[in-house]
């Protein structure tokens, strides 16, 4: 393992230890959906019941971590990160709380099963999120959403790790929510979430799924590399909408391009490099200000080399 943290040594005994899963030098192209990202030092991919005290250890050793959900919104260095990956691709599992009309979700698990799940059983609520990718922990700190609706309206309660290996479990009102932010702190897994579900007629169910999905496809580059929509869309305005009509459609920096099909998608075309991606949002931000007026806030997060 290329690294000069000495600190590394007790955490690689402690994973020998307790059989936790992790690998080294694992590129992070594989595990962002844009496919950019170099190596990471450590990539960890525990169990629940392992976090809590592996989550200690890493605060303890003062080891730069990054908590990985889907990576369907997460843009790496192309050198890599010099520090711990903890990946969630082992936190799965999916539940049928009937008694309180709720699907519990590990946060690992795709928000598309939760979906799929509701559509093959009659459960209404979450159709609206159909066709949003990545894992239900990212989509709840992120609060993704679409056509007017966030995860946030359906979330029941959750159970969480901070990096001090203490679990909490928060109820919907206790978050702060707002639009693509919550107020979950950074540096916390969230283990398990219970969306709230309604049994309803299945073929409606189905249809208003269906109908989300082929909305998303008629105005979304869905099987394209990239990262959804690169930036928040500003108070009273929709950041596609100001991108396309400053004539950036198409623009491009070496293989990052911008939809021609949804303006607020970058698509790696080819051999698009972590730069390549800065060099476009930067150009795009500076040629809408000179346009508009207005400042574009990145919706993506973006990871850099060490924290
Ligand atoms: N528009 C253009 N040109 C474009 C793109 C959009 O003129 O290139 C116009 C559209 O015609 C429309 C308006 O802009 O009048 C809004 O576009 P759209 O309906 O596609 O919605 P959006 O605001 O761009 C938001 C979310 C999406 C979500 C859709 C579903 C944000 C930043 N984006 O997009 O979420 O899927 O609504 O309705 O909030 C994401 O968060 O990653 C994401 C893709």
């Amino acid at each position: 393992m290329p690294s000069n943290h000495k600190n590394k040594r007790p955490l690689l005994h402690f994973l020998d230890s307790q059989s936790i899963d992790y690998d080294t030098d694992v590129l992070l192209s594989k595990y962002s959906y844009v496919r950019i990202g170099g190596p990471a030092d450590l990539f960890i991919s525990p169990k629940i019941h392992e976090l809590p005290p592996l989550m200690m250890l890493i605060n303890q050793l003062e080891i730069p971590y990054h908590i990985l959900g889907g990576g369907t919104n997460t843009l790496f260095d192309d050198e890599g990160f010099r520090g711990v990956v903890i990946s969630l691709k082992n936190i799965k599992g999916l539940y049928h709380d009937i008694e309180n009309n709720a699907l519990e979700a590990c946060g690992g698990e795709g928000l598309q099963r939760i979906v799929f799940y509701a559509e093959r059983y009659g459960l209404g609520g979450v159709e609206r999120l159909a066709g949003i990718p990545g894992s239900i922990g990212g989509a709840i700190k992120g609060n993704a959403g679409a056509f007017d609706m966030a995860i946030s309206d359906v979330l029941q309660d959750l159970e969480l790790v901070d990096i001090q290996g203490q679990v909490s479990y928060l109820k919907r009102q206790d978050i702060l929510f707002s639009y693509r932010q919550s107020g979950i702190p950074k540096d916390c897994v969230i283990t398990k979430a219970r969306i709230m579900v309604t049994p309803q007629d299945k073929d409606i169910v189905k249809e208003k799924t269906r109908q989300s999905l082929r909305q998303k496809r008629l105005s979304q580059p869905v099987s394209q590399r990239s990262l959804g929509c690169v930036f928040k869309n500003p108070q009273g305005h929709f950041a596609g909408r100001l991108i396309d009509e400053a004539g950036c459609k198409g623009m491009s920096v070496g293989g990052i391009v911008v939809s021609h099909k949804h303006a607020n998608f970058f698509i790696n075309v080819g051999n698009g490099t972590s730069s390549d991606y800065k060099r476009l949002i930067d150009k795009i931000r500076e040629r809408v200000f000179k346009t508009f007026g207005i400042s574009l806030e990145l919706e993506i997060e973006v990871v850099s080399l060490t924290t």
